[in-house]
């Protein structure tokens, strides 16, 4: 019931303040969560912004704290923010985790994300809040609240991968930054981002897993006649560390100076390993020639045919040819 979504938003809004408050006024969020944001270089500025906060170790400190404050377990479970045990004891989900809460667009937290602080690499780097009535992970793009006016004034939305990414990138005064935390592009998603803007610019870790994994997505935002550029940063770099070790006109000018036509960079970096082999240079013409095909615009077909005709060193009439069979295949 409409009665129920508007309880869970307000546990999580408590929960919220909940995390943001024990990272500032307790000594383990001082000493650990704190001490965490400013070994990663994240400002006070961005902790308000961003409603950073911290988890206790403990098993259920907040899961007392709300029972006290009057929040029923009902909502402590649909939520998410706790768990329930096999046995019916309730524990906190996050639990000595740095939190990152997710808003809406319109700016009620749905969710919430969970860093762990250590290294051991058998503990889940973030533990998420779980789907629910109101969370629907496709529909949700962190940072897209903080990000919405400068998306819609810069005519231009950034993608990265992850959390700390958009953080580091609006602490350098880069603030059209969302990102879609780790997984693929949604058709929701790229509904989301076109309703400010239809300039898309990907930025992935520079690992080409990234930019793999980002395929289907970067798919969807062609069926969406979106323009796509794509930039790569320096050889292990992420946006994070980037932005952390530049100055803010360095970073405008590193992606104004780097990003380039997706369809294009697509058709090169294919190309690259492909060139002297019949086959395989075949196989990259047919991919390139479908991802074109997913353009609604002709014009814009029209024009990729040509540059990638260049690129791939096949004759434009019949890429044009083979984008138009396909184009009329896929509808
Ligand atoms: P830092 O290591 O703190 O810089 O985080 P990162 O954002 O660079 O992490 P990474 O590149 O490994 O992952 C990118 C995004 O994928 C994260 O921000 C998360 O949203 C998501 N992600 C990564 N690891 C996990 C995981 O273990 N579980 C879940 N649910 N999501 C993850
Ligand atoms: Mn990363
Ligand atoms: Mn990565
Ligand atoms: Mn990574
Ligand atoms: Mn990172």
């Amino acid at each position: 019931a409409e009665n129920d979504r508007e309880n869970m938003f307000a546990l999580n809004d408590f929960a919220m303040r909940y995390f943001e408050k024990t990272l500032k006024e307790t000594a383990d969020g001082r000493d650990i969560g704190l001490s965490y944001f400013r070994y990663r270089g994240i400002s006070d500025a961005m902790i308000e912004k961003f409603h950073l906060g911290y988890a206790l170790e403990g098993r259920d400190a907040l899961y007392k704290t709300a029972i006290e404050r009057g929040y029923s377990e009902q909502y402590l479970i649909s939520t998410g923010v706790c768990n329930r045990t096999d046995d019916g004891r309730v524990y906190d989900r996050f639990r000595g985790r740095v939190i990152y809460p997710i808003f809406t667009l319109a700016g009620k937290v749905v969710a919430f994300g969970g860093r762990t602080l250590s290294s051991e690499k058998k503990i889940a780097k973030y533990v998420n809040s779980p789907e629910s009535d109101i969370y629907l992970k496709r529909r949700e793009l962190y940072g897209l609240f903080q990000a919405k006016q400068a998306i819609a004034k810069a005519q231009k939305c950034i993608l990265v991968e992850g959390y700390m990414d958009v953080i580091s990138m609006h602490q350098a005064g880069v603030c059209n930054v969302v990102a879609s935390s780790g997984t693929a592009l949604t058709v929701e998603q790229v509904r989301l981002i076109k309703r400010f803007t239809s300039n898309v610019t990907l930025i992935y870790d520079s690992d080409a897993a990234g930019i793999k994994a980002s395929l289907r997505g970067i798919e969807l935002l062609l069926q969406d006649d979106m323009d796509i550029k794509v930039l790569l940063l320096p050889e292990g770099e992420d946006p994070d560390s980037f932005a952390q070790s530049h100055s803010s006109s360095e970073v405008e000018a590193y992606i104004s100076e780097h990003e380039t036509d997706f369809i294009s960079f697509m058709a090169s970096i294919l190309m690259d390993g492909a060139a002297s082999n019949p086959t395989k240079r075949a196989e990259v013409i047919t991919r390139v020639v479908k991802t074109i095909a997913l353009i609604p615009d002709e014009i814009k077909r029209s024009v990729y045919a040509q540059e990638c005709s260049r690129i791939l060193f096949m004759d434009e009439d019949v890429l044009r040819r083979e984008i138009g069979k396909y184009y009329n295949e896929f509808r």
